[in-house]
């Protein structure tokens, strides 16, 4: 088809998909005020997760006794790669791994510690990686680090003593433990969680949400009183199988905790087993619901108090995870959830984000599930490592934190989702007012629209420069591989014509653009 032939062909989509008037007469718009504050962009939402599960642990970010590692058994170009992505908060150990987990096996000279079954996942764990190597590599790749307890098969006598091994300054038999393991020094962990995914019947010590929420609140008050400055995030449910009530759950689990927790978890993976891009890149309106729903219980939680404990959502696993599922646990397990990741992949990522930063006043931590080899950004083999098409977007997003999340008003063309009208534009916008710059994150889901869009400034005049990063690609499915990143950003700077205080752009069909714009 000839460039004008296809103009008019997607000028056509563009008008029926429109509500009312023609694509002419109202294109798509968006329009910035840097007054309309949603909240901060909280810089724990650029986490990510290491659990034991596959090679993310082992042959991951650790790997004994290869060339590629340091003395202590770190994978120094993957440290290098973690530490250019900006990774924020790291959660350990698992994920479902936990369940199972006995934190007092991973400390101590490492050749004493027992050798157990995962029964999580159906593999053996050495143990050789253990809390003190977790918080080792938290410090050297400047994450924060987040320990998940073991609320399955675990207690809450366990899971005090973890928290007195990690922060106890006194001279206590946990902190002395720690002091004989290396660690003089308290190793100020804030951020803990109290279990894993418990609504999940494939979770070891599944339980039902009054015995979980009972459980959670006896751990959170022994954790606190170890160290009440702790932070603590409570596993909301991530079980979004039909028929289950999810929603439910989470209503029982704050109803119980909501003096005592900080944050409530969600989790949501998403797939395209049918291979259609609009309706894969929909699911972003499900993350949408799902925190409008989460949020709406926190209110409803707080109803009646007059001075509610402020509670948050963690969103502390995301991703897209289709293609390494398997009947069972052990099944999945020993595939080792090695997604290769695609480009339409990439374009989840800022679906993910842009919902986030839409959502910042609620949305104060995330964890992209998961750093290493495991559904994850990065992929080793034993003498190398490469970047997969996802590590892009999260890398320039995580440039965002700080900034203020603005409510940017979209209109755009759009399509059915689940029975739900969506705009093919997937729009987040945020503001750094210390350089008076504006960032548009747009995603255009639309698998062959071009869509140009008019955008409107508010507040201070738009200067003609503007850089873009933009995830542009005519295979939706191109890869990356070990000596071959090919698929990555392109960056640019454009001259705007910024009559009015405002510009046109064309946001190229199935792509994913950051606009940096300056006020003056
Ligand atoms: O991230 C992989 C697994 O997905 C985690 O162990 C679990 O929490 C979730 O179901």
């Amino acid at each position: 088809m000839g460039a004008t032939k296809r103009a008019l062909a997607n000028a056509a989509l563009i008008v029926l998909s429109f509500a009312t008037g023609s694509a002419a007469e109202q294109p798509a718009r968006i329009r910035i005020d840097t007054e309309r504050v949603i909240g901060v962009v909280n810089p724990r939402l650029f986490g990510n997760f290491t659990e034991h599960l596959g090679r993310c642990i082992y042959g991951g970010i650790y790997d004994e006794g290869n060339r590629l590692s340091d003395a202590d058994g770190f994978r120094k170009d993957v440290l290098a790669a973690v530490r250019d992505l900006n990774v924020s908060v790291l959660r350990w150990p698992g994920g479902n791994f936990v369940s199972g987990y006995h934190w007092i096996d991973g400390v101590g000279p490492k050749d004493k510690r027992p050798v157990r079954r995962d029964d999580a996942w159906g593999a053996i764990e050495s143990n050789r990686f253990g809390t003190d190597e977790f918080l080792t590599y938290c410090e050297r790749s400047g994450a924060e680090p987040y320990i998940c307890i073991n609320a399955g098969l675990g207690s809450i006598d366990e899971a005090r003593h973890w928290v007195e091994y990690c922060n106890e300054p006194a001279h206590t038999y946990y902190a002395d433990l720690r002091r004989a393991n290396g660690h003089e020094q308290p190793w100020k962990v804030k951020i803990w969680g109290l279990g894993n995914e418990i609504d999940g019947p494939w979770q070891l010590g599944h339980k039902t949400a009054e015995d979980y929420a009972k459980f959670a609140l006896e751990a959170a008050k022994a954790m606190r009183r170890a160290d009440d400055s702790i932070e603590l995030i409570a596993s909301g449910s991530s079980n979004f199988r039909p028929g289950y009530d999810w929603i439910g759950w989470n209503r029982t689990v704050l109803e119980y905790l909501k003096n005592d927790i900080d944050y409530i978890s969600l989790h949501t993976y998403i797939g395209n087993p049918e291979n259609n891009l609009e309706q894969f890149l929909g699911a972003g309106s499900d993350i949408d619901r799902r925190i409008a729903i989460v949020d709406g219980l926190i209110r409803a939680a707080e109803e009646g108090q007059t001075t509610p404990h402020p509670i948050y959502i963690a969103f502390d696993e995301w991703n897209v995870w289709y293609r390494t599922l398997g009947k069972t646990e052990f099944e999945i397990g020993r595939k080792g959830l090695e997604e290769r990741y695609n480009f339409e992949d990439s374009l989840a990522m800022g679906m993910f984000l842009n919902s986030f930063f839409r959502h910042a006043n609620i949305v104060r931590l995330a964890n992209l599930a998961q750093l290493v080899n495991v559904i994850a950004p990065i992929v080793t083999s034993r003498d190398s490592m490469f970047r997969q098409t996802i590590y892009w977007p999260l890398r320039e997003y995580g440039r965002q934190r700080g900034n203020l999340a603005l409510d940017a008003l979209v209109s755009s063309p759009s399509y059915t989702y689940n029975g739900r009208e969506i705009g093919y534009l997937d729009v987040s916008a945020t503001y750094d007012p210390k350089t008076h710059r504006v960032f548009v994150n747009v995603l255009n889901r639309s698998v062959d629209s071009d869509i140009p869009a008019r955008i409107d400034n508010l507040q201070g005049q738009l200067s003609p420069n503007a850089g873009v990063w933009e995830m542009d690609n005519t295979d939706l499915k191109a890869v990356n591989g070990f000596g071959d990143e090919r698929v990555r950003p392109d960056t640019r700077t454009v001259k705007i014509d910024v009559g009015h205080n405002g510009f046109t752009y064309t946001f190229p069909k199935h792509s994913l653009t950051i606009l940096t714009l300056e006020l003056s």
